[in-house]
């Protein structure tokens, strides 16, 4: 890989709304053509028509844990593309904040279902194509909560964490294919994820949370620049690593 390559064909979950649709702008952006993973078809349209149309982006409405339904998207692409150069796993649940005696079961389950289970599925998909080609990258959305203790965080900290262990096994398994994997792990972004949780606080606990960032609360291009940073040949020696991208929030 050379310093200045770039990837031509990406694929980006969780791409229609905040982190994962900045992600894919980001892609198109820099020339790239993305495969724009989510739930539902309406909002990933939405990133489509951001970013000019059909012909940078295609879509797909899955649910990336659904068995096959990522190896059927993939195949899609690569047929109609011809490879599959990138893949950034960014689609993430937080279904329910809260300590273990308060964690439903249906919480715990759908939140290790879609967060390592749908991770594991995302990147099954591509490796095999990755492999052909002897190149790809793999960024995986964790969290800053899989690096550090946060408080109610019972089901969704020791996910990330798994995320980012994943993307190490990753690391060291793929090398020898000329494929590299890294996990981004944001503190928080405002998104629709955080936003309504974020201003629920109670009054002065939001000016906590903004101060344990020096540099403020992220947006969602600030996690895409990175995604695309650890993407392109200007990270080729980079591989295995946890990035936080955070303002300084583990730092502080
Ligand atoms: N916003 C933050 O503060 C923050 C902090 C740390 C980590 N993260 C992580 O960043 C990632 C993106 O989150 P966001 O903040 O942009 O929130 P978001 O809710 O806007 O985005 C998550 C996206 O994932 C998609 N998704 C969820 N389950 C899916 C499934 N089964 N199949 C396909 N798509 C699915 C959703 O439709 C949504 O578009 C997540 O992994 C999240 O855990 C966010």
């Amino acid at each position: 890989m050379s310093e200045s390559s770039l990837p031509k064909v990406a694929v980006v979950t969780g791409a229609g709304s905040g982190i994962g649709r900045a992600t894919a702008l980001r892609f198109v952006r820099g020339g790239c053509h993305v495969l724009a993973v989510g739930r539902r078809a309406e909002p990933l349209a939405e990133t489509a028509a951001l970013a000019g149309g059909a012909a940078q982006v295609t879509t797909a409405a899955l649910d990336i844990a659904e068995p096959g339904a990522m190896d059927a998207a993939v195949q899609a692409l690569v047929a109609a593309q011809g490879r599959v150069d990138a893949l950034v796993a960014n689609a993430g649940i937080n279904p329910q904040r809260a300590d273990a005696l308060e964690t439903t079961d249906e919480a715990w389950e759908e939140t290790l279902r879609i967060n390592l289970t749908g991770l594991h599925r995302s990147c099954r998909a591509v490796l095999p194509h990755m492999i052909a080609q002897k190149y790809g990258t793999i960024v995986a959305t964790g969290s800053v909560s899989g690096q550090v203790g946060m408080a109610e965080r019972c089901a969704y900290g020791p996910t990330k964490a798994g995320v980012i262990q994943y993307a190490r096994n990753l690391a060291i398994d793929y090398a020898r294919h000329g494929i590299r994997a890294n996990s981004i792990n944001p503190a928080f972004v405002v998104t629709d994820m955080t936003r309504g949780w974020l201003e629920s606080r109670p009054e002065g606990v939001l000016d906590q949370i903004v101060a344990a960032h020096p540099l403020g609360l992220g947006k969602p291009e600030d996690v895409a620049n990175a995604a695309w940073f650890l993407s392109t040949g200007e990270s080729r020696w980079i591989t295995g690593v946890d990035l936080s991208v955070d303002g300084g929030f583990t730092a502080h």
